[in-house]
Parts: C-alpha cells; sequence; structure tokens
C-alpha cells in the first residue's frame, strides 16, 4: 500500500481503518506463503526495556524480508550514558533505514521520531504497544474468519496494551471492553479518541465489572497487572486486582467459542489461571507466533 511507505507508527491510532485492514490481509497473505515480498534493508532495534517476542519477531521478520538488525543495546551505545535521543536520531537517522523502539515516555519516542528522518516504529512504551495488537487482531481474525461482529474484552490494568486494543478494536469495528480497577481503567484521552474512531461502528465499553465485561465475548484478552517500569507497585496491586483475573468462572461467562488471548508474558494465578492460559480456549502461542507475520507485513509496507 503505498500510502504506508515511510510512515512513523507511534500509535495505533496513526492509522486509518484501511491501513490496519490492509496490514491483516498482507500479514496472511505471508503467513500462508502466497507471497514473499524482499527488502534488504536495515533495521535498528533501540530497546530500554527487556523484550523477548518483539525482538526476536522483528529480527526473525528482517531477515526473512532480505534484510538484517542492528541491536542498539542502551548500554553499549552512548545512550546508555545520556546521549540526547535527538542526537541519538539525527545520527542513526544516516545508517539505518527504520528505528523501531521500545521505551518508557511516549515524549521520548516523539523526540526520536521528530528528529528521525527514517520510520520509527513504536515497539512499547508506557502509552501502547501497537505491535502487539497487529498480532492480536491478527489472532482474532484467523480464528473466526473475520472480525465483523466480534466483541473483545479486555481484563486488568487500563495500561499500553489496553490502551492499543482500544484503537485497534475501534479501527477495525470490533465492540471492545475493558474491565480494570477504580483508578486502573485506561486514560480518558484514549478512550475518547477510540469512541470517536468507532462512532457507529462498534461500541467501546469502559466498566470495573470483569463479569459483566466478559458476557457472552468472543476474545477474552489479559496482561500483566504490573508493567515493566511498576515493579515496585506489583505488590500493593495484588489484592485489588484479584478480581479481574481470567480464570474458569470469568471465561464461562464469555460466548462458548470464546478465545483467551495474552500478549505475553504471563504470570499465572495472577491475571490469568495455568488452567485457562494452557486450555483449549487459549490462542496465546498462535498470537506470539502472529508478532512475526504482522510485523513483517508492517516492515515490508513501510519500507518497499
Ligand atoms: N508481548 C511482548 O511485547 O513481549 P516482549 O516484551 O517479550 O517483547
Ligand atoms: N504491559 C506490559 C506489556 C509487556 C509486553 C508492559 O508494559 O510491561
Amino acid at each position: 500500500m503505498e500510502g504506508l511507505r515511510g510512515r512513523d507508527l507511534l500509535s495505533l491510532g496513526d492509522l486509518q481503518p484501511s491501513e490496519l485492514l490492509y496490514l491483516l490481509e498482507f500479514a496472511t497473505q505471508m503467513k500462508v506463503g502466497a507471497i514473499a515480498p524482499k527488502c534488504a534493508k536495515v533495521l535498528g532495534l533501540l530497546f530500554q526495556k527487556a523484550s523477548t517476542r518483539t525482538r526476536v519477531s522483528f529480527s526473525v521478520a528482517m531477515y526473512q524480508l532480505g534484510g538484517q538488525i542492528i541491536d542498539l543495546h542502551p548500554q553499549s551505545t552512548q545512550v546508555g550514558r545520556g546521549e540526547p535521543l535527538a542526537d541519538t536520531a539525527r545520527v542513526l537517522d544516516r545508517y539505518l533505514d527504520a528505528l523501531a523502539v521500545r521505551t518508557f515516555a511516549q515524549a521520548d519516542l516523539t523526540t526520536i521520531a521528530d528528529h528521525a528522518r527514517i520510520p520509527v516504529i513504536n515497539a512499547l512504551t508506557d502509552l501502547e504497544h501497537p505491535c502487539q495488537i497487529l498480532a492480536d487482531l491478527l489472532t482474532l481474525q484467523e480464528s473466526f474468519g473475520g472480525l465483523s461482529g466480534l466483541t473483545l474484552t479486555y481484563i486488568g490494568d487500563g495500561n499500553n496494551v489496553a490502551h492499543s486494543l482500544l484503537l485497534g478494536c475501534a479501527l477495525v469495528g470490533v465492540n471492545i471492553r475493558i474491565a480494570a480497577p477504580p483508578g486502573f481503567l485506561p486514560l480518558a484521552a484514549i478512550v475518547e479518541q477510540a469512541q470517536a474512531i468507532a462512532a457507529t461502528k462498534s461500541e467501546v465499553t469502559i466498566t470495573s465489572d470483569p463479569v459483566v465485561a466478559a458476557q457472552g465475548a468472543h476474545a477474552l484478552y489479559t496482561d500483566v497487572w504490573a508493567s515493566m517500569g511498576q515493579e515496585s507497585e506489583a505488590a500493593d496491586r495484588l489484592p485489588l486486582f484479584q478480581p479481574y483475573q481470567i480464570n474458569d468462572h470469568i471465561l464461562q461467562q464469555a460466548d462458548s467459542q470464546a478465545i483467551v488471548l495474552h500478549c505475553l508474558p504471563a504470570h499465572r494465578e495472577e491475571e490469568i489461571t495455568a488452567a485457562v492460559l494452557e486450555g483449549p480456549q487459549s490462542r496465546v502461542w498462535e498470537q506470539a507466533e502472529n508478532r512475526l507475520h504482522a510485523q513483517k507485513a508492517l516492515l515490508a509496507s513501510i519500507l518497499t
């Protein structure tokens, strides 16, 4: 798709509905081997937080496209010694074709994007995780043969994953329900943005009642209760989040064909029971695999 070439992906809200649907179709075509685009470019990975799936799936995606990656660990670059991000961005864009960034503040990602002339991809910030949601929607589409009329219920912390799910589901017309404890709801500005995108296409529901939110849902989704950078809050959050665990009782409220999703890594017996995570309705391993296919489609679209 011409319109995606050279673009940043800082927020899922940067995409038009047609662009997101195109990426899902492109990913599907690549996954089944119908097409195998080539792209001999170099992607930099600038990750200031830990990562298994995102780091490896971006790396393999570039190798499979015929390109390569350079892993820019903060501790082995001048970033870890405080070189300004604006300077780093203006240097890296003279070597690299694109940069995937995992960091804390969305403002740091924006600073990099503002100073780099190459495409910059959000590989997770405290605010959003758009690449994850490309894979999630691909998994949903594969499981149900389409996205029309589906309802996805996310139960847990109103965090980066919840924010990108709100925007992504709204873009493709999937009903999205978020159930989070009071005080941990998604940001109002993102909810309003999702409502504006969804308009009359689909519903956006924010609640603190996980049982009601789960009723009739086609997908139940959760994530850790304390994200990277919030480790010191983890113990205090446990009792507040206990009613928001995805377990057999919550799963029974959902549609009988419902699938269970988790971006991983999972904390068994916290946000999800081992029985549900490993149970027949879980699609978490397919979901993790789809990170590769979805990001390959994204990279091929912005780099060629
Ligand atoms: N889901 C996800 O982004 O995993 P990693 O933190 O391992 O990249
Ligand atoms: N919300 C989690 C997602 C990890 C993939 C975090 O930010 O740590």
